[in-house]
C-alpha cells in the first residue's frame, strides 16, 4: 500500500489499537431527513469528539460541518435513488475523486447491491472508484448494502458481497452483523467493520451485536441510527469505545452506557 493511502487509512482506523469508531450520519442521501438528521450539524456537535471517523455525503460536510473540525472524513460518494424509487440498487458515483479530495477525504464510500437487480452497475462502479482511489491514494470503503432485503443478512450472503468487494481491491468493508459472522470475517482480506442498521429496541441490543461483531474478527462499527437515535449519544459513543478499542465485554459496556454520558459539548475521546 503506498503511503498516503496508508496515511489516509491510519487516521480512521487507529494504529494504536488497529480499531475504529466511526459514525455514520449519511442516511440523508436516499432517505432525507429522517429523525435526528433533521439538522445534522445539531445532532453531531456534541458527540462527534468520541467518534473516530465521520462518515457523511458532501453536501452535509460543507453546510452542516465546520471545516476546522480533525475528525477524518469518510465521504459517501454513491447515490442517485430514493426510498420511494422503484429499486434501492441503481446507484452510481456522484461524486468526482477530485471533489473528495478537496473536502480532504480520508476514505470514499460506495454501496454495492450484490444479488439485487443493478448489481452489475454497482459492482463496475466500485471497481472505477478503486482504479480512481488507487490513481491518487484514496482509501475505498465498500457499503454491502442490502436495502429492504433484511432476509439477506446471512453469513453465507454478506460473505458472498464482501469477499467480491475485496476482490475488487476495495481498503475496508462495511457489512452486518449476522449469525456465523465469524465465517464472514475469515473469507474476506480486508478489514471489517459493521453498520447498526435500523434503531434497536433498546441500546443494549445494539451494543451487543458490536460486542459479538469485535469478538469474532471485525475492526470497528460504523454505526448510525443506533448512536445519534440514542438516548443518550455519548454514552453511546463511549460504551462502544469501550468495546472496539479496549475489549471491554457487554457487560462493562452496558455499565457505561448505564452511567451516562457528558451532556452538552463532548470532550475528549476516552
Ligand atoms: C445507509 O444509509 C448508510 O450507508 C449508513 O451509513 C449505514 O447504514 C450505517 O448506519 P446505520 O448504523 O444507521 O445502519
Amino acid at each position: 500500500m503506498d503511503w498516503g493511502m496508508k496515511n489516509r487509512l491510519s487516521r480512521i482506523i487507529k494504529p494504536d489499537t488497529g480499531h475504529t469508531v466511526m459514525l455514520a450520519i449519511d442516511h440523508g442521501y436516499f432517505l432525507g431527513p429522517i429523525k435526528k438528521l433533521e439538522d445534522p450539524g445539531e445532532t453531531i456537535a456534541p458527540i462527534l469528539s468520541y467518534a473516530d471517523a465521520l462518515m457523511l455525503t458532501r453536501g452535509v460536510l460543507r453546510n452542516c460541518v465546520d471545516a476546522d473540525i480533525q475528525s477524518p472524513i469518510v465521504l459517501r460518494v454513491s447515490g442517485g435513488n430514493s426510498i420511494l424509487g422503484k429499486d434501492l440498487s441503481n446507484e452510481d458515483i456522484t461524486v468526482a475523486m477530485k471533489d473528495a479530495l478537496r473536502v480532504n477525504a480520508s476514505a470514499v464510500a460506495l454501496s454495492i447491491y450484490v444479488g439485487a437487480e443493478y448489481e452489475h452497475r454497482t459492482l463496475v462502479n466500485l471497481s472505477r472508484l478503486v482504479d480512481e482511489g488507487q490513481d491518487c491514494g484514496m482509501p475505498v470503503l465498500a457499503v454491502t448494502a442490502v436495502g429492504k432485503e433484511l432476509e439477506k443478512r446471512s453469513a453465507r450472503f454478506l460473505s458472498l458481497a464482501c469477499r467480491i468487494a475485496a476482490e475488487m481491491g476495495v481498503q475496508f468493508v462495511k457489512t452486518y452483523y449476522c449469525e456465523g459472522f465469524e465465517k464472514v470475517v475469515k473469507s474476506c482480506p480486508v478489514p471489517l467493520v459493521i453498520a447498526g442498521g435500523p434503531k434497536l429496541e433498546t441500546e443494549f441490543d445494539a451494543l451487543r451485536i458490536a460486542s459479538e461483531a469485535i469478538k469474532r474478527g471485525a475492526v470497528g462499527v460504523d454505526m448510525g441510527r443506533n448512536i445519534f437515535q440514542s438516548s443518550d449519544p455519548v454514552a453511546m459513543l463511549k460504551a462502544i469505545r469501550a468495546i472496539v478499542h479496549e475489549g471491554a465485554s457487554f457487560e462493562k459496556a452496558s455499565a457505561i452506557f448505564k452511567g451516562g454520558g457528558v451532556k452538552g459539548k463532548g470532550k475528549k475521546k476516552g
